[in-house]
């Protein structure tokens, strides 16, 4: 385990295994359509390269970069587009991979947004869920894990840009962030 974890949560194994459960359950409400699978950047890198393995409809792949939050573990309140989608979500299923739901903020306005812009139906899977961080009206359709208010690192998750690569998920020690 890294020197800056507290303690891992979720081991290589373990997120294998719930992320192919959640990934055959989509597939199942996706036949006969041509889902648009749209990855958040860059969070959820990992979780959406195990997720599209194990779907057999045929998908289109596209990406967005938003962000809520600067460096810190404190969320700013503005949801920034980065970059844009390059297809056009109008009549499209749209599928939102994203890696965690935490005040709600960043997946309550995208998914107005891409419903607004004619989206047919938006479906969003997440990796992690922070229930009772919740400030947003936005509930995730498929959710790997539930976790407790604490901050997590990898498995495409970051703190500062650091940690994305390690294969499993960790909490990260306060003592990292000065918390
Ligand atoms: P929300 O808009 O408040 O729901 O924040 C969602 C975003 O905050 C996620 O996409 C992550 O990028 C980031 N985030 C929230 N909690 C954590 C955490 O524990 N570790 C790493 N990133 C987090
Ligand atoms: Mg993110």
């Amino acid at each position: 385990m890294h020197a800056d974890c507290e303690k891992i949560i979720f081991t290589e194994e373990q997120l294998k295994a719930r992320t192919t459960e959640i990934a055959v359950e989509v597939d199942k409400l996706y036949a006969g359509k041509r889902p648009l699978v749209v990855g958040i950047l860059k969070g959820s890198i990992i979780f959406y390269a195990d997720f599209i393995r194990h779907l057999t409809v045929p998908v289109e792949l596209d990406f967005m970069v938003v962000s809520s939050y600067g460096s810190g573990t404190v969320s700013s309140g503005k949801l920034n587009i980065k970059k844009d989608l390059d297809r056009d979500v109008k009549g499209r299923d749209v599928i939102i991979v994203e890696d965690i739901i935490d005040s709600g903020f960043t997946l309550a306005n995208l998914k107005s947004l891409l419903l607004e812009r004619g989206a047919a139906s938006v479906l969003i899977v997440t990796l992690l869920n922070k229930e009772e961080r919740r400030e947003y009206d936005i509930k995730p359709d498929y959710n790997c894990f539930d976790i407790g208010d604490e901050f997590v690192i990898g498995y495409g998750l970051d703190y500062d840009e650091q940690y994305r690569s390690l294969p499993y998920i960790a909490v990260l020690k306060k003592s990292v962030y000065g918390g």
